[in-house]
């Protein structure tokens, strides 16, 4: 038993280690929304973040004993790390959750499946004992996202006396689709976020297919005392703002505006370069918004960020190359000699995005579904002079976002297509309208209190 009376367990925690030529060890401390959530407690000496070492840096620094106060990362071994999180978080419950198994890309539950299955719940076991290590008696513990499933009932088991939470930062798949998982592992996972006295989602369609698979696959109702909640993530206006000022983003404005050209409109989408994200049915949107529309051509920019994301993973390195590949056919098709349609950006520049954020006209967010995308809502609140929000119905955002979103099915391309021309033609006076809404909508819980709301949910023993 620990001092921490407040903890928080996730894979990737909030900083990391590169090592250097001589030797040193520098780090980098990440952004996010649990990040910034923290930061509500973080002056807090009890608060401790326990995550993995991801990198040969990070692995170095546990080694060594770097660290920084109120983080804790867990040196599990690499293979076993790469097991549950490339294997069977990445591979397997991200793309049930975010229903990517479509034919011809299948789930493969065979020898080397369960093998890695054994991995991931190693992988839950050396958070469970190192919380169980670290937390005060009755502390609060709140476990992050898919990576984490099982984690909670193992905890229980080791500490009856904490409140446990668990958060999915991920949309929950309804129950047809979720029990494609073999019969035992579904079970397992209902069974190991069911371990803690919360369970959290971002949307509340995500928690209403939690407890539909809780149903189909456990029996009648959600067995234990596991109470449900919803708690939307919202954008970080007042961090956000005033990092969009700084001057670096100034910078980085000038260069994109001469990549843009003057007098042109920019549609901007900023992505990890991920399957559900659905950047590539993005751009042939655009493709098709230019032959559709020629009266667009040499005025419209479709400026496009998609940063690296699970590169281990070969089907997201095929997806990058596709990424490219149609961007490179559209400014082929259509480029010419000062203009350029697609603007697209690999290398990850937080300010670059900042940049693209304040100069975007419409911001394209299209996922195929996914648990919120903040994105949408950091676009319309940092843009210089309000943006047109294309939005995705599967999105997470759609329920708080959608009534002033220019909405769209995600594979329709044409529709796509549609609302990006009806978006680029909106009156400014709805357009200014709107965006106040969107930013309304967008602000209405910040990270710092989502994270309290979850806390104190926790610590009372509340649903909601
Ligand atoms: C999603 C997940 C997070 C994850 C992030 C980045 O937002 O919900 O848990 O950290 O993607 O993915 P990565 O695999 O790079 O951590």
């Amino acid at each position: 038993q620990g001092a921490a009376q407040v903890l928080v367990a996730s894979n990737r925690g909030p900083v990391s280690y590169t090592g250097q030529q001589d030797g040193s060890l520098v780090a980098r401390r990440g952004g996010g929304g649990l990040v910034s959530g923290l930061s509500a407690i973080g002056s807090d000496a009890d608060a401790l973040w326990v995550c993995a070492a991801l990198s040969d840096g990070d692995r170095e620094a546990v080694r060594r004993g770097v660290g920084e106060p109120g983080v804790r990362m867990l040196d599990i071994p690499a293979d076993v790390h790469a097991d549950a999180y490339n294997g069977i978080a990445n591979s397997v419950l991200w793309f049930v959750h975010h229903m990517l198994y479509q034919t011809p890309l299948e789930p493969v539950f065979d020898a080397e499946f369960r093998r890695q299955w054994a991995s991931y719940q190693a992988y839950n076991r050396a958070f469970a004992e190192a919380l169980a290590q670290e937390a005060a008696e009755g502390a609060a513990v709140v476990v992050q996202d898919y990576h984490l499933a099982l984690a909670p009932r193992m905890l229980r088991q080791l500490r009856p006396d904490l409140r446990i939470g668990h958060f999915s930062h991920t949309p929950w798949a309804p129950p047809d689709y979720f029990r494609l998982l073999p019969d035992d592992i579904a079970a397992e996972l209902l069974a190991g976020i069911l371990g803690a006295d919360r369970a959290a989602f971002l949307t509340r369609r995500w928690a209403d297919a939690f407890t539909d698979c809780c149903h189909a696959v456990l029996g009648p109702g959600i067995p234990s005392g596991t109470r449900v909640g919803v708690h939307g993530l919202g954008a970080d206006a007042d961090f956000l703002r005033g990092r969009a000022h700084e001057p670096d983003v100034a910078e980085r404005m000038t260069a994109l505006r001469t990549e843009i050209g003057a007098g042109r409109r920019a549609i901007v989408r900023v992505d990890r370069t991920e399957l559900s994200k659905n950047i590539v049915r993005g751009l042939l949107a655009y493709r098709q918004l230019l032959a559709d529309r020629p009266e667009w051509r040499e005025r419209v920019v479709h400026v496009a960020f998609a940063y690296p994301s699970r590169q281990d993973l070969a089907v997201y390195r095929d997806y990058t190359a596709a990424v490219q590949r149609v961007a490179e056919e559209i400014n082929a098709e259509y480029g010419t000699a000062g203009w350029t349609p697609v603007l697209l950006h690999v290398e990850d520049d937080f300010a670059r995005s900042l940049a693209a954020y304040r100069l975007a006209d419409v911001a394209l967010v299209n996922p195929i579904r996914d648990g919120m995308n903040l994105v949408a809502k950091e676009v319309p609140v940092v843009s210089d002079e309000g943006c047109v929000l294309v939005l995705s119905r599967e999105a997470g955002a759609y329920e708080e976002l959608g009534a002033d979103a220019i909405t769209v099915n995600p594979y329709d391309i044409g529709g796509t297509a549609d609302a990006l021309h009806r978006a680029l033609t909106l009156p400014a006076d709805e357009r200014a309208e709107r965006t106040k809404r969107l930013i309304a909508a967008a602000t209405a819980l910040p990270p710092a209190q989502w994270f309290l709301d979850q806390l104190h949910a926790l610590q009372a023993g509340q649903a909601g």
